[in-house]
């Protein structure tokens, strides 16, 4: 597996990491999520990434997190993990943000439910407007100090966010945003207008979420036909509402010229959809999603492909009226 720079990070991470947002807990049991750990491991895969909220839709704690711990239990150090916080963890007033209050609390609960005393990349989960940048920053930047966090990022943040954040943190010395995670894939492209190129200026790693578009881009649902049984579309109504917004008549028929370009070529839509993604500049690390331990090794063997500059101009002329409409 192809190892890169995390971002403006030492350190470094397969091409492909594995999430655990949208399975593990409720859709994946415990033995479930170390198959999958695993597979991810055997095929090269070195990037973990989770969240204090994932899997809290099922029971109100963090199911993912606590499986992660679970599953890591002695091999720990062959994993760069990435946890985040900020979201709403509960009903208080101070169980979300990004307040130095709620980080540090936040981070001590995701240690101790991933059993871990640190973890690599510490992200702030979506930009927090009531929370001066300074006050994030700091607290950020003592979590480095105290040995916890080895290196912080963002995610869902607007460029302009990340550049005075990262503009404070070189003012005061303090450990800057090494990378930044952000909805972006074949359908969904928005991130190029302002926060790719902002990625390569200042050399923040974009770790890109959603890659094969909940599934959508994996092939899991066809038009005209209910989704699956096991998908994940079956079992959460925000994946619905996803696909509601992308599996249009417009978007199957990209789908299809760009599944028939894969087929050429002897890959899959899957992969076409990760290689793709590993050819944008500024891109540290794809994070797909698995329900099972064949679906991360096929995304995991996606990263051999390497995508020529005229092979992805052809790309964006099959996905062009799609893309253009939806712009
Ligand atoms: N920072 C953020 O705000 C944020 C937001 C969302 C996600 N994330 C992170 O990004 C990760 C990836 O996103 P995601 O998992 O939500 O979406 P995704 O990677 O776009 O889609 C994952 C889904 O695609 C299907 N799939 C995966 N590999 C496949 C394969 N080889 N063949 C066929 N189907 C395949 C599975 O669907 P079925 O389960 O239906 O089989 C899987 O659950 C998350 O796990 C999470 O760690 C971050």
């Amino acid at each position: 597996m192809e190892q890169r720079q995390l971002g403006g990070a030492g350190i470094r991470v397969s091409a492909v990491g594995l999430g655990t947002g949208g399975q593990w807990g409720g859709r994946v049991d415990q033995e479930g999520a170390i198959a999958i750990l695993w597979a991810a491991l055997d095929a090269g895969v070195t990037y973990v990434d989770t969240a204090d909220i994932y899997g809290t839709w099922y029971r109100g704690t963090s199911t993912a997190e606590e499986m992660l711990g679970e599953a890591l239990q002695g091999i720990r150090h062959r994993v760069v993990l990435g946890t985040k916080g900020c979201q709403a963890v509960g009903p208080g007033p101070n169980q979300r943000g990004s307040s130095r209050g709620h980080l540090m609390q936040a981070l001590e609960q995701s240690l101790r439910r991933l059993r871990t005393d640190y973890v690599d990349l510490y992200q702030v989960h979506q930009y927090d407007p009531s929370t001066s940048d300074q006050e994030t920053m700091r607290a950020l930047d003592d979590m480095v100090s105290s040995g916890k966090v080895r290196y912080v990022g963002a995610s869902n943040y607007p460029a302009w966010r990340i550049t005075r954040c990262n503009g404070l943190a070189e003012r005061y010395g303090w450990a800057p945003l090494v990378t930044t995670q952000a909805h972006y894939n074949l359908l969904e492209r928005e991130a190029e207008n302002e926060l790719l190129p902002m990625c390569r200026a200042l050399g923040v790693g974009l770790l890109p979420y959603f890659p094969l578009a909940n599934g959508l881009l994996a092939g899991r649902y066809a038009p005209g036909s209910p989704p699956p049984a096991d998908s994940r579309a079956a079992a959460f109504e925000r994946t619905r509402r996803y696909l509601a917004r992308y599996a249009t008549p417009e978007g199957y028929a990209a789908l299809a010229r760009l599944d028939a370009w894969a087929a050429a070529r002897g890959h899959t839509l899957a992969e076409l959809a990760i290689a793709w993604l590993l050819a944008q500049p500024a891109v540290s690390c794809v994070i797909t999603g698995a329900s099972a331990a064949w679906q991360i090794q096929a995304n995991a063997e996606a990263a051999q492909w390497q995508l020529s500059a005229g092979e992805l101009g052809e790309i964006d002329h099959l996905l062009a009226p799609s893309a253009q409409e939806g712009r």
